[in-house]
C-alpha cells in the first residue's frame, strides 16, 4: 500500500492552465507517434507506467474541491445529471457547504487526520491523491506521500495551477514514453534543504 500523487503535468510544471482548462492535456497523443518520428526501443526490464495499471491498484481517492468542480463541470457540460465517476471510496477536501454527492465524502481540516481514513478505506490498495498540487503538498508536509507518478506533456503553459509547490527531493524509479507523454515514477525522499552557496 502506498500513497501516490498521480497526475499529468505540462513540461513547466502546471496541472491546469490559468482558466483551469486541460485542453493541452487532451491534445497530447498517448497512442501514436507523430509521422516521421522513430521511437526509441522500450526497455523490457521496466514495468509499464500506463494509468490503467496504476488505477487497478488504487483503493481510495482524494482530491481538492477545484478538481471536483472541474470533474462536475466536465461531466455535466451536455446537460447530463452529475454522477461521481469513481466507484472507489472518495474524499473531496473543502471548506464549502456543498450538497451531498453519492460516493463522495467531504472533509475539511488537517490532512493528517484524513490520511488514516483513506488508508483504511483503501483496504490494502493505494491511496490516490488526484490533486491539486497544494493538496499533494499538504500530504507531503506530513511525510505522507510515498510516490509521485506523473505523465508529462511536451507543452509549456507559462502559468497555471502548480504541480507540487513544495521543496522536495524525489528519486526517479522508472521512466517510459507513451506516445508524446513521458511517464515517470518517483519515490519521495523528503524535504529538499536550502543551502546557501
Ligand atoms: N493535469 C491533471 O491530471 C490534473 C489533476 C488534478 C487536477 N487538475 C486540475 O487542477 C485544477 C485544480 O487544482 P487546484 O490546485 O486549483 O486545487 P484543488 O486541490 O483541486 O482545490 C483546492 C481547494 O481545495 C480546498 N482545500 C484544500 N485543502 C483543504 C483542506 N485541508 N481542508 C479543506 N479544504 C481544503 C480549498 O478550497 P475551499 O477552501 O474553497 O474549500 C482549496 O482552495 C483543476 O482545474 C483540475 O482539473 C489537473
Amino acid at each position: 500500500m502506498s500513497t501516490v500523487y498521480c497526475t499529468a503535468t505540462s513540461l513547466d510544471g502546471y496541472i491546469a492552465d490559468d482558466e483551469e482548462s486541460l485542453s493541452w492535456l487532451f491534445a497530447t497523443s498517448g497512442e501514436a507517434e507523430p509521422a516521421g518520428y522513430t521511437p526509441t526501443e522500450p526497455d523490457p526490464t521496466l514495468p509499464d507506467l500506463h494509468f490503467d495499471r496504476f488505477y487497478s491498484g488504487v483503493g481510495s481517492i482524494v482530491c481538492g474541491v477545484n478538481t471536483f468542480e472541474w470533474v462536475r463541470r466536465d461531466l455535466t457540460k451536455d446537460g447530463q445529471p452529475f454522477v461521481w465517476p469513481y466507484s472507489l471510496p472518495s474524499w473531496v477536501v473543502t471548506h464549502r457547504d456543498l450538497d451531498p454527492v453519492d460516493g463522495v465524502e467531504f472533509f475539511a481540516g488537517d490532512i493528517g487526520d484524513l490520511h488514516p481514513l483513506l488508508v483504511e478505506a483503501a483496504d490494502g490498495g493505494d491511496v490516490w491523491i488526484v490533486g491539486g498540487g497544494d493538496l499533494a503538498g499538504q500530504f507531503a508536509d506530513r511525510g505522507l506521500v510515498d510516490r509521485v507518478w506523473i505523465h508529462q506533456c511536451p507543452v509549456v503553459l507559462g502559468s497555471g495551477r502548480p504541480l507540487l509547490p513544495r521543496r522536495l527531493r524525489l528519486h526517479r524509479r522508472k521512466l517510459e514514453t507513451h506516445g508524446q507523454f513521458t511517464a515517470m515514477l518517483f519515490d519521495v525522499v523528503g524535504p529538499e534543504p536550502r543551502i546557501t552557496t
